[in-house]
């Protein structure tokens, strides 16, 4: 999911740090694939950037959030994972995406591309993808940068409100539908 986020994303114009587990010799052959536009990075490097892309198994997540240290304040945080084998919920939250913005110190989390085949970011096609975020301000950041890549963002107003909708095997989970169809489904399925 991150190479495939890298290659588009490089491609619509933006600037790409990557950072993954083995460190930044083992991402030689990606950035050599995708030439200029993308730098090696480590963790804490990367958390440098406005927008950051958390597309690491669930599992992860903490480890990594450590690894990248505390967040500015203004940093949007994309959770693109999926936690397929549930979470630790804490107090009463109700979907992983809350527990990412729990473990991240109550970063602006946006819930982005989770429901998206990473194939598909390569070929959007204008189809519909939802995004929720409890941050107005984050959300249209994030609304904007799938609008740039060719999608039509569609915004879901809170974290929670997106928890069961967002979740795998949720009702939009998977779903390749054009922007009016996703709303129709989102609608139907609240
Ligand atoms: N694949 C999809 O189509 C898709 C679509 C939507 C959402 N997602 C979600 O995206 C996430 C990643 O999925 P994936 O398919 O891309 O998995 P993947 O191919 O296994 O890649 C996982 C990446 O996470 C890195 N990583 C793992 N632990 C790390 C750590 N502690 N610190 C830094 N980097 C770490 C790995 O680094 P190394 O390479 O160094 O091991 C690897 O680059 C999952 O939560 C998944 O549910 C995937």
């Amino acid at each position: 999911m991150g190479s495939a986020a890298a290659r588009v994303l490089t491609r619509a114009g933006y600037e790409v740090l990557i950072a993954n587990r083995r460190g930044r010799v083992s991402l030689t052959p990606l950035v050599d694939e995708i030439g200029s536009g993308v730098v090696p990075a480590n963790a804490a490097e990367a958390a440098g950037a406005p927008i950051v892309l958390l597309a690491v198994p669930f599992d992860a997540v903490a480890e990594l959030l450590e690894d990248m240290g505390p967040l500015p304040a203004a940093t949007v945080l994309v959770d693109a994972t999926n936690a397929w084998g549930g979470w630790d919920a804490v107090g009463g939250e109700a979907g992983s995406s809350e527990a990412v913005a729990r473990m991240a110190g109550g970063a602006r989390v946006v819930k982005a591309l989770c429901t998206v085949h990473a194939n598909r970011l390569g070929s959007p096609d204008g189809l519909g993808v939802p995004l929720a975020a409890d941050d107005p301000d984050a959300r249209a950041t994030v609304s904007r940068l799938l609008t740039r890549i060719g999608f039509r963002p569609v915004e879901i107003p809170s974290l929670r409100a997106a928890a069961d909708l967002m979740a795998p095997e949720g009702p939009l989970f998977g779903l390749t539908l054009d922007e009016d169809a996703l709303r129709a489904q989102i609608s139907t399925s609240r």
